[in-house]
């Protein structure tokens, strides 16, 4: 994808256009008593719309361009580029930093745009020259005003990410850089290399990744799937986002033309600066992610545990513990911003009496403290068989609060229709069950949010004035010493 890209692009001779102050490009950058020509810029921003350049050896620069040494600097460092503009994305990110944060930051911006706007070998090549670049300003900022390196957080995407890695590795001396965050890291000519290849996660301090855009498409993938960092994030399992649609490729390229093919690549690898940009929102707004082998175990429900500060927090607010091993993080998010949702395991105790597996399609309507969820559909796996735990993953977009009141509801069912006898002789009111059909023995649910765990078991069967099945499922405290929940 990415050579159609570049070639497509080279022959258009596409447009260069830039947002920032047009300032000369190359410049004698003096590092341990050595010239080198560089032509990446380094931009920060006072206010939010205009960058203003600095360079190393450039004191007055530093000071015009409001640079405070008290305070934190976050440098973000685009990637790849197909037609040498810097992308919106660069904007709304700034903005977000200089305008969300409590702790305010010197926020900047590594621009390698004529580096990074070549074939993708190339400026991959010209990712680990820019790295050194980041570098030496970070140390000339070190020997010039004091400003510690441990007080700097490079925040990268896709090739943008490794540069970072390289600015970790070859900036020398004993200390490292305080945080890298890589947003999708790129995968071709990345993935499976050595650390020292490639972002890892001893080049700071603590290093943290969202990998968002992981499909495998003839056998490269955008973003990089293996982890890289102390915390690695697959929103979603990472292979793909929700309302990116690249199953419609080939339609938006008949409609679109090529544009169609940036865009629809884009959603998906750009959807992990959205969710950063997300994160910088006021709290309340920040998604947790829980650690889990894989997307599969997530989507039953199997990892919703937060025991031990197993889980952390998505994006800018993250805990930085660095650990000695990755740690893969799974969540659900919602397709536009707030990204948000709010995570539920389900733990459902059947026992089925029948001869037949049961259908396992159903609905469930949960009624919480805050809120109320009606209907959400449900479909397990396989046919509901004989006293059988089934485990499920619920996500839903607003916090309804304390579980007061689970709802179940087989609908438009023949089977069920004819085994209505059966159901309502098992569950009536006060008489012991007869045991010839199904009954939902516990259920028991955590919601990963608050981690609080509920019980609960069968109170009360009835049918609906079309005849259709309703149980619904009261706590059961008497049952379970441990459910903390007091009702
Ligand atoms: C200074 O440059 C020389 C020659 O390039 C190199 O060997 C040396 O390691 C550099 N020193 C530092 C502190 O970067
Ligand atoms: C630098 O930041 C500190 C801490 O927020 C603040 O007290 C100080 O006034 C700032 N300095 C300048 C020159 O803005
Ligand atoms: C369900 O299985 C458990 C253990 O496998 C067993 O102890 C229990 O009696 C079974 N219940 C029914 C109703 O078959």
């Amino acid at each position: 994808i990415f050579s159609a890209l570049c070639k497509l692009c080279q022959a258009k001779h596409c447009p260069r256009s830039y947002i920032p102050e047009p300032v000369g490009r190359t410049r004698a950058v003096e590092t341990n008593r050595t010239l080198h020509e560089t032509k990446t810029r380094f931009l920060l921003f006072r206010e939010t719309s205009r960058g203003c350049q600095i360079q190393i050896n450039r004191l007055d620069r530093l000071q015009e361009c409001g640079f405070n040494s008290s305070l934190p600097l976050v440098m973000i460092i685009h990637g790849w580029s197909v037609n040498g503009i810097l992308e919106n994305w660069i904007w709304q990110l700034v903005a977000a930093l200089k305008s969300q944060l409590a702790q305010p930051v010197n926020v900047g911006l590594v621009d390698w745009i004529t580096l990074a706007q070549n074939h993708y070998t190339i400026a991959v090549g010209n990712t680990r020259l820019v790295g050194k670049e980041v570098a030496a300003l970070l140390r000339w900022l070190e020997e010039s005003v004091q400003f510690s390196r441990s007080h700097v957080h490079l925040i990268g995407y896709s090739l943008g990410a490794h540069v970072s890695g390289f600015a970790g590795s070859s900036i020398g001396g004993t200390r490292k850089i305080g945080r890298i965050t890589g947003l999708d890291p790129a995968g071709p000519l990345f993935e499976g290399r050595s650390p020292s290849d490639r972002l890892s996660p001893d080049d700071a301090n603590f290093v943290d990744a969202i990998h968002t855009f992981t499909r495998e498409y003839m056998g490269l993938s955008v973003g990089i799937k293996q982890p890289i960092g102390h915390y690695d994030f697959y929103p979603n399992g990472g292979s793909f986002q929700p309302g990116c649609h690249f199953l419609e490729l080939y339609r938006h390229i008949a409609q679109h033309g090529f544009n169609a093919i940036t865009q629809t690549i884009k959603c998906s690898h750009e959807r992990s600066v959205h969710l950063f940009i997300d994160s910088l929102l006021p709290a309340g707004t920040q998604s947790t992610a829980y650690p889990c082998r894989d997307m599969d175990s997530f989507s039953q429900g199997l990892c919703l545990s937060c025991k031990k500060g197993r889980c952390n927090t998505l994006g800018y607010h993250i805990r930085q513990e660095p650990q000695s091993r990755s740690k893969r993080l799974f969540l659900v998010t919602r397709a536009e911003s707030p990204f948000k949702v709010y995570h539920y395991s389900f733990k459902i105790h059947f026992i089925n009496q029948r001869e037949k597996p049961m259908e396992t399609t159903f609905t469930m309507s949960l009624l919480g403290t805050k809120e109320k969820m009606q209907k959400i559909p449900i479909t397990l796996d396989k046919g509901i068989a004989s006293n059988k735990t089934y485990s499920f993953l619920i996500t839903l977009e607003v916090d309804i609060g304390e579980l007061i009141m689970i709802k179940f509801k087989w609908e438009g069912s023949a089977v069920w229709a004819n085994v209505w006898n059966t159901v309502q002789t098992i569950i009536p009111w006060g008489t012991r069950p007869h045991h010839s059909g199904l009954l939902l023995k516990t259920i028991r649910v955590k919601a990963g949010e608050t981690q609080a765990y509920s019980a609960f078991c069968q109170q009360i069967s009835q049918h609906d004035q079309f005849g259709k099945i309703k149980c619904s499922l009261l706590f059961c405290t008497e049952l379970f010493s441990h459910n903390s929940l007091a009702h």
